[in-house]
């Protein structure tokens, strides 16, 4: 993955525990990388190790700090980088869930060997979404909760975000319902 995603692991942990636990979790999850650089290619593995480490070294399971991630890219990584970016996806939370599918295409215009996740629209309500969600990587659903749930506080409409069909369980794809 793009070095940002490690930077923004490393920005998270370091502003909620200090950078003296981010130097501990990089040494236990064999990381030696001084600084990441956005636009470079890491490892998919190096990015695993890193969420691993901070999961034990934190005492917090796997898909909390996940969640979290999720929504640290929305606030504080998308928004404050990115910003122009995140708002061409829409005015509103239905909107921008709406226009999601779309969204990483103009990222990849930025980000030419971007792996991206596909999402597609299934259903809409007034006041729900319910999306499909595929990657070429395995875990992330946790990661994609806290995504919606960040996508809502920035819209000031606070989502509820429920995993409603699982590819672990025999699902073809996972699929997410959004209501606020
Ligand atoms: C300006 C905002 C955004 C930027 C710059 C961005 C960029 C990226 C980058 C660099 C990656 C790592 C993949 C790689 O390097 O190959 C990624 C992955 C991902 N992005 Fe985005 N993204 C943005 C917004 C969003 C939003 C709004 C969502 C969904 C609500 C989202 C969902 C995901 C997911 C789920 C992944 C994990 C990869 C996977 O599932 O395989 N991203 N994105």
């Amino acid at each position: 993955m793009y070095g940002m995603v490690n930077k923004a692991i490393e920005a998270m942990v370091s502003a909620d525990h200090g950078e003296r636990m981010w130097e501990k979790i990089k040494r236990k999850a064999g990381v030696d990388v001084e600084v990441f650089i956005s636009n470079e290619g890491y490892p998919d593995e190096m990015t695993f190790a890193l969420v691993v480490a901070a999961s034990e070294e934190l005492d917090t399971p796997v898909p909390l700090i996940l969640e979290a991630f999720g929504e640290h890219w929305i606030l504080k990584t998308a928004l404050g980088d990115y910003g122009d970016m995140l708002s061409a996806g829409g005015s509103s939370l239905s909107e921008f869930l709406i226009n999601l599918p779309t969204f990483h295409a103009r990222v990849s215009l930025m980000l030419p060997h971007l792996q991206p996740p596909r999402f597609r629209l299934m259903s809409t309500g007034e006041n729900w979404v319910r999306i499909g969600y595929e990657s070429s990587r395995e875990g992330l659903c946790p990661f994609v909760v806290g995504l919606f749930r960040g996508l809502g506080k920035m819209y000031g409409t606070p989502a509820t975000v429920q995993h409603v069909a699982d590819k672990s369980a025999g699902a073809a794809f996972d699929e997410f319902l959004v209501s606020w």
